[in-house]
């Protein structure tokens, strides 16, 4: 048994309300995200729309509020106006970021009711790689004009009386990537940001926008990047983005688990580069972070590089299809305290992606959707993660990994819902070999008493699950005790706990 972690809760120790939409996901027209995954007519439990309804309500169990749409790279060469109006009159296109026909039978139309019918408001990209100005806002007045204007009038024309409302827009996707359609440099991206972001809230001033942020941390553009497109987009904008996404290509679990400590790196560095163009500009205005790509990511690269490759242009081809492993599943859960314990900055959280395309539920054609083993974390923290952050005062040892130092054994994070009456704790052993102790005195919180207590735990960091079975899912857990000062429990070894407790 490791050393014991204490934790301190108090009701005043507030970081943040958390914004909702730090439970947001994705879905980029890329494989079988879209086509063969939320939209499949002729499938048993296709709707008059051919959107599956189990895929929604599996969609709808995690809680998501927001969906990005409709890229990613895709977004970069995306010809909006072909995948409107009657279907039969839709250009196929071919999508250089993916190597693949898109057919255009989803699009803006079909896609705003989708995201309704799964409880979800859309986040949408302008494209800011191949196109500029004047389409963004041929795109905002389609999706958000209610006027005598051509597209607004267009969009009624095709059906859809009512504006889409979408308050969330992207100014292109990852415009520092060599691998996107019309990069761009910094000073150039940081003029065509700012001009968009200036005219789309000339007509739109209800909209909140996301500015690209390096595509990554380890980008040789990263830092400089975010200043240069800040010093001119600063004023127009109101979120950054950070896209990371984890690996265990190494097979080196305990790294892993520590290499979510980056994040936190990655996040505060890109609060100070805000913050610094802030103060340079002498504004009163704060910019705050849109995480909006994040996940593990590595299981299926060699087959995806080669199925572009060797078989492009094909309609809807597997690609991007990772199998989870019970270990991705804890490193989600870790990024998932990373976001909350940023609350403050950290606005936005776009888990990439949503269905079939690294992602939390998987379709068969023709047959089951599936949870994947990191469904469970992000189901947790959208349902108990609603509230308040509390920052936790806590004692915890630590251990070293082959590239980590100072790593804490234990990772945690309490949420306050005042609504509900209702704490949660969510913490992490990340000790893959011993059981640690866990204390928590629950100082602000009297009469607070432990209602459920669900972990995810296994001995196989490898085990995944498919159509047939579940190999991982929560369990309910009783073996915690009441002290007098709040509860006791024992973190098993690399496992995902989320301790629920309300006033009895
Ligand atoms: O999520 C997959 C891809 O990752 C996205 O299209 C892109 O933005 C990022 O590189």
């Amino acid at each position: 048994m490791a050393e014991k972690t204490k934790m301190i809760i108090e009701k005043d120790f507030k970081i943040a309300d958390i914004d909702d939409r730090l439970y947001s996901s994705f879905i980029e027209h890329l494989g079988r995200a879209v086509y063969d995954g939320i939209y499949e007519p002729g499938h048993p439990n296709a709707d008059e729309n051919g959107f599956r309804k189990d895929v929604i309500d599996l969609v709808k169990e995690l809680g998501v509020t927001t969906v990005r749409y409709p890229g990613g790279n895709f977004a970069s060469n995306y010809f909006w106006e072909d995948t409107v109006g009657p279907k039969e009159q839709r250009k196929k296109r071919l999508d250089l970021a993916w190597r693949t026909l898109e057919p255009n039978e989803v699009g803006i139309n079909e896609f705003s009711k989708w995201a309704k019918q799964a409880g979800s408001s859309v986040m949408m990209a302008v494209n800011l790689g191949s196109r500029g100005v004047p389409d963004a806002l041929n795109l905002l007045e389609y999706c958000n004009l209610d006027t005598d204007s051509y597209y607004a009038s267009l969009r009624r024309q095709h059906g859809d009386k009512e504006p889409y409302g979408i308050k969330l827009w992207c100014l292109g996707n990852e415009m520092d990537g060599p691998w996107q359609v019309g990069q761009k440099t910094a000073t150039e991206y940081g003029h065509i940001a700012a001009e968009t972001a200036k005219a789309m809230k000339m007509m739109d001033e209800s909209i909140e926008l996301v500015a690209c942020g390096s595509s990554g941390v380890g980008m040789p553009t990263f830092g400089e990047w975010e200043a240069q497109v800040l010093d001119q987009a600063y004023d127009y904008v109101d979120y950054i983005s950070l896209h990371q996404y984890f690996e265990n290509r190494a097979g080196d679990t305990a790294d892993f688990f520590a290499s979510l400590d980056d994040v936190d790196e990655f996040i505060n560095a890109v609060i100070a580069t805000c913050d610094y163009i802030k103060g340079k500009k002498h504004s009163k205005k704060t910019v705050n972070l849109s995480f909006d790509e994040w996940n593990c990511w590595y299981h299926q690269s060699a087959e995806d590089s080669e199925t572009m490759e060797k078989k492009p242009w094909g309609l809807h081809p597997h690609l991007l299809e990772d199998h989870y492993t019970y270990e991705d599943a804890i490193a989600d859960g870790l990024a998932l305290i990373k976001f909350i314990k940023h609350a403050d900055r950290v606005k936005i959280a776009c888990l990439a992606q949503l269905v079939n395309v690294i992602a939390p539920i998987m379709t068969e054609h023709g047959g089951a959707a599936w949870r994947q083993t990191i469904f469970y974390p992000f189901y947790h923290a959208s349902k108990y993660g609603r509230g308040a952050a509390l920052k936790p005062v806590m004692k915890t040892g630590t251990h070293k990994t082959s590239k980590h130092e100072d790593v804490t054994d234990v990772e945690a994070v309490p949420v306050y819902n005042e609504e509900k009456q209702q704490l949660t704790v969510f913490a992490v052993n990340r000790l893959t070999d011993e059981s640690v102790p866990f204390e928590v005195d629950l100082r602000g919180f009297e009469g607070y008493k432990v209602v459920d207590y669900q972990a995810l735990e296994s001995n196989d960091m490898l085990a995944v699950n498919s159509a047939e079975e579940e190999k991982v899912k929560p369990v309910t857990k009783t073996d915690y005790t009441i002290t007098e000062t709040g509860f006791t429990a024992e973190l098993k070894p690399a496992s995902w706990n989320v301790f629920v407790l309300a006033k009895s």
